[in-house]
């Protein structure tokens, strides 16, 4: 993978947004990763109209779909959404984002979220990131806290999962608490 493709790197992983390309790939990940994944984030189909489905929601600016990869050898290692990006007043937005089996728990995901910290605030122009995470996933709940979230509160009910309305923390992070310059103009 040529480094141009590349949003942003740090030393060992690199974010670019996704395309219709990585069909066979994350198709791969996501089917090894589903003891993973279970019972954290919805289940997706994996069929190439579902997955085109999925990738046309990034054709509007109030969603980016971002992966993480390897920097040396492009391999996909994780995703990151930016979801509900609202501009004006607010200049937020809403992550989503998982591992898969094979390469997590090395790191790889706190280097890629951290950098997309950093696309969203220094290139997007973004000022507030939420997660929003049920109270048991707990390597969620590092992985944000090590990146210097805050918990700001519990929403109940607050998305449906695995047959239910789920509750869950809401972590955010500003621009301020991560030090980010403001963007130019
Ligand atoms: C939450 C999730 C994305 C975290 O991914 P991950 O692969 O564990 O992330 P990282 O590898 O960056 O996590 C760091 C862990 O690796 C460890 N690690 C191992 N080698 C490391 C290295 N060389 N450098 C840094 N950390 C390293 C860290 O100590 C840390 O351990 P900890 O979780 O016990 O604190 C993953 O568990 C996942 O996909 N869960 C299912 C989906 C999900 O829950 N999504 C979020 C919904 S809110």
């Amino acid at each position: 993978m040529a480094e141009e493709h590349f949003l942003a790197h740090g030393p060992r992983v690199a974010i670019r947004r996704i395309a219709f390309q990585d069909y066979e790939e994350i198709g791969a990940l996501t089917r090894e990763s589903a003891d993973l994944h279970h019972p954290w984030i919805p289940t997706r189909e994996t069929s190439p109209e579902a997955f085109r489905e999925y990738i046309a929601r990034f054709d509007q600016s109030a969603h980016e779909g971002l992966l993480v990869c390897l920097r040396h050898t492009g391999a996909i290692v994780g995703g990151v959404n930016i979801n509900n990006i609202v501009r004006g007043t607010l200049e937020s937005g809403a992550l989503g984002y998982a591992a898969y089996a094979s390469t997590a728990g090395r790191g790889y995901m706190t280097e890629g979220l951290r950098l997309v910290l950093k696309f969203a605030f220094a290139e997007l122009g973004l000022h507030r990131l939420e997660a929003n995470i049920q109270p048991a996933n707990e390597s969620s709940i590092r992985l944000v806290r090590r990146l210097g979230f805050q918990r700001e509160g519990y929403s109940p009910h607050f998305q449906f999962l695995n047959g239910a309305w789920r509750g869950h923390e809401r972590w955010a992070v500003t621009r301020e608490m991560t030090g980010t310059q403001t963007p130019p103009g």
